[in-house]
């Protein structure tokens, strides 16, 4: 059972404050948990407390946040068993009372919810990813490795979010990881060789100048070939628009903010679709805005058959928006972030969701991470068969990848690499 939980104020990647918990349970076990930030975060997630002060931290100070671990969800879940983590998730959900968990954070109640999970796994000396997936959970994810960064993640002038390349001809994780981090090295020798910016953004890609996405494109896949590797056999594309980003004046418009571009939804869907066609990309994040229903339907009809599209601030880890995604068929695959919806039970339960229907599942860091590696474990527990955290360069990305390679030498030779049809 809990005996103490504290709350205290970190760091992430980014430098801006954040959440992190600890739990000591009454057999002298501790777990700890760390609540990562978005930037292009959606309008439809959970709530992460901030105080708002302006002289601390610009704003972005959590002491709110904390405080609520540090009495209204210690007094909630001290004397609690942490073994049945729906009921802790419970308890705590209906301590705040709100839907989207503003009135605790929940940047407070995922890392608790994190503490707590990881507390049962030591407990029982299992493996978290084994403790949440039983002993089954085998599959390795193929790593979607964010290369080349824009949007809000980067001050450059490339509007798509994310350009990730999947190391999808690789015989297992260690192998995968190699090859792509060989692959962000010849990037980064083009780049240089082209007097480019090789600096990098904040999912540890690199974040030069481009003139279109094509160009993103062109360059990594070069880089590909550069490493020795074959695109499309060895490597297969993907993007992330953000698209949620590009707001136009009314739905079904958006403005494009760095090119300055105006466009439609089905204009958008044309670009798309001419990418697809042209490129080995296998799937796209977030290519139409969160409230854009119906583009989402045409673009799942016109697509949907031949390349993975990905709800990310569409459906926001909530099965409520999920559920309806699956229903009017809007797109085939969801993103999953613990700290969209806030808890680890609830993260569980899309996941399910989506599996159940079909839906591919792809576990997903912040850009503003922290050293906690949960979502490593999670990816592996679900068998989601893709992760999505990064470049290999950041230490907050890399420890995602680094406990990966620890969980696949544990598995042995029962470890699996990545799904079968991306
Ligand atoms: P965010 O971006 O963490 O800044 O929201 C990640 C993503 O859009 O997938
Ligand atoms: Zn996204």
């Amino acid at each position: 059972n809990v005996k103490q939980v504290i709350g205290r104020e970190i760091l992430d990647s980014r430098g801006n404050p954040t959440v992190e918990a600890e739990v000591l349970l009454e057999n002298g076990v501790t777990g700890r948990g760390m609540a990562p930030s978005g930037a292009s975060t959606g309008i439809f997630e959970a709530v992460e407390l901030r105080d708002k002060e302006a002289k601390r931290y610009g704003g972005k100070g959590v002491k709110k946040a904390v405080n609520s671990v540090n009495t209204k969800i210690r007094e909630t879940i001290v004397g609690m068993n942490v073994n049945d983590i729906y009921k802790i998730d419970e308890a705590m959900k209906k301590e705040d009372g709100t839907d989207d968990k503003s009135k605790l954070g929940a940047n407070a109640i995922l890392a608790v919810s994190i503490a707590c999970a990881k507390a049962a796994a030591k407990s029982y000396h299992m493996p978290f990813y084994q403790f949440l997936g039983g002993i089954s959970a085998n599959i390795l994810p193929i790593p979607m490795m964010n290369i080349l960064n824009g949007g809000a993640h980067a001050s450059n002038t490339v509007d798509v979010q994310e350009f990730m390349i999947m190391p999808v001809g690789a015989s297992d994780f260690k192998e995968a990881l190699r090859a792509s981090s060989e692959v962000f090295h010849s990037l980064q020798l083009l780049l240089k060789e082209k007097g480019l910016a090789t600096s990098v953004g904040d999912e540890g890609g690199f974040a030069p100048n481009l003139t279109s996405d094509e160009e993103a494109i062109q360059f990594i896949l070069a880089a590909v070939e550069k490493a020795g590797y074959e695109p499309k056999k060895d490597f297969l594309l993907a993007l992330d628009a953000a698209s949620s980003e590009w707001k136009g004046k009314e739905k079904g418009q958006y403005h494009l903010p760095k090119s300055g571009k105006d466009v439609t939804s089905y204009q958008l869907i044309e670009h798309w679709e001419m990418l697809c066609d042209k490129y080995p990309i296998c799937s796209i994040e977030d290519p139409l805005d969160e409230e854009d229903w119906e583009g989402w339907i045409a673009i799942t009809e016109k697509l949907g058959k031949k390349i993975q599209l990905v709800g990310d601030d569409l459906f926001v880890t909530n099965t409520k928006r999920l559920e309806k995604g699956i229903r009017e068929k809007c797109g085939n695959a969801i993103l999953i972030k613990p700290n969209q919806i806030g808890t680890v039970s609830e993260t569980i339960e899309a996941v399910k969701m989506a599996q159940r229907a079909g839906f591919r599942t792809i576990i997903s860091h912040r850009s503003g991470e922290t050293e906690d590696t949960t979502i490593a474990d999670l990816a592996v527990a679900f068998g989601t068969g893709q992760i999505k955290t990064g470049a290999p360069s950041r230490g907050e990305r890399v420890a995602k990848y680094n406990r990966l390679l620890r969980i696949e030498e544990q598995l042995k030779e029962n470890a699996v690499y990545g799904v079968k049809e991306i």
